[in-house]
């Protein structure tokens, strides 16, 4: 629960201006949230502009992929203390409640999707390389689709390593890839999307570190943790109609900002491009790394 986190490093310091945040609430950074240089800031405005599109599209996605997650986690959610380490609107968190967790706290940056965890995800504002609690407040930290957006993962898993037990991290497979990805970018630059930096810096750089089964057991023992294991995991999501796909990929991050600047009628348009490009590309099945270490 949040009243059971802390300053960092076990300080009695409180989550300052992290803590209790519900929707609805002013919610402000907490400790170790400033708005940071370079990948992070340029994920965390993507993420804050996308919650709405992401909520709509993408989270049903992300929400199969991390009940996936929690099922593969070691020891098991039941009764645990869940850190939900880049919650976005708290898929993890809501699989690990699913699952018989005791209590989740949600960690992300981008406080626009921390908006849509529900009081039950009890959302902080927090860096994931600067976490707002104290030693040893969590028996499970899940890390579902965050380690790639980090350009220092390490610093994030010494940090999981602190404040948690075990822990159980996703990323995607480095060979997977759906025919849609593909179909939905080229229209998008028809309609004259070009990528963010951001993203160019994600799918470059950290994106494939995190996808990489050696580097990922290499980082989680380098961060104090014991027996890391990686699996490779097939998910079917439920999504296999054009519609769905077409919001889930105008849903993503680097999508949806884009989308959402457009007029109604260009958005309608879009849509309409987007869905006839993808028809026919075949039901959404994921290839996932799940990354478990105590
Ligand atoms: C791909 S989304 C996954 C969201 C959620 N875990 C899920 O699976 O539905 C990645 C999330 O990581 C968050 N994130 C990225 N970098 C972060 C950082 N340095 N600290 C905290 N959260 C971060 C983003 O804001 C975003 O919500």
């Amino acid at each position: 629960m949040v009243g059971e986190a802390g300053g960092r490093g076990g300080s009695a310091a409180g989550l300052s201006a992290g803590a209790g945040l519900s929707p609805g609430a002013g919610l402000s950074p907490g400790a170790g949230l400033s708005p940071g240089a370079g990948l992070s800031a340029g994920v965390r405005s993507a993420y804050d502009a996308s919650a709405q599109l992401w909520a709509d599209g993408a989270e049903p996605v992300y929400a199969a992929l991390a009940r996936a997650l929690l099922t593969a986690a070691d020891p098991p959610p039941a009764d645990a203390r869940v850190l939900d380490l880049g919650a976005g609107t708290g898929t993890a968190g809501r699989a690990a409640l699913g699952a018989g967790a005791r209590s989740v706290v949600s960690a992300d940056l981008a406080v626009s999707m921390l908006r849509r965890c529900g009081p039950a995800g009890h959302p902080v504002a927090a860096e994931a390389t600067a976490l707002p609690f104290r030693d040893g407040s969590f028996d499970l930290v899940v890390a579902a689709f965050c380690l790639g957006h980090l350009t220092d993962p390490g610093a994030a898993l010494r940090e999981a390593r602190r404040v948690g037990g075990a822990l159980a991290a996703s990323s995607f497979a480095p060979d997977w890839t759906h025919p849609a990805k593909a179909a939905v970018d080229d229209t998008l630059v028809s309609f004259g999307y070009r990528p963010p930096a951001w993203y160019l810096e994600f799918k470059h750089d950290t994106e494939p570190r995190a996808g990489d089964p050696g580097e990922l057991i290499r980082l989680a023992t380098a961060a104090g943790f014991t027996g890391p294991r990686v699996r490779a995991i097939t998910v079917d999501t439920g999504l296999r109609s054009p519609a769905q796909l077409a919001a889930w990929r105008l849903g993503m991050a680097h999508t949806a900002p884009f989308v959402r600047a457009l007029s109604e009628a260009r958005r309608a348009d879009l849509r309409r491009a987007v869905e006839a490009a993808v028809a026919g590309s075949g039901p959404l099945v994921v290839g996932m790394l799940v990354l478990t270490a105590r």
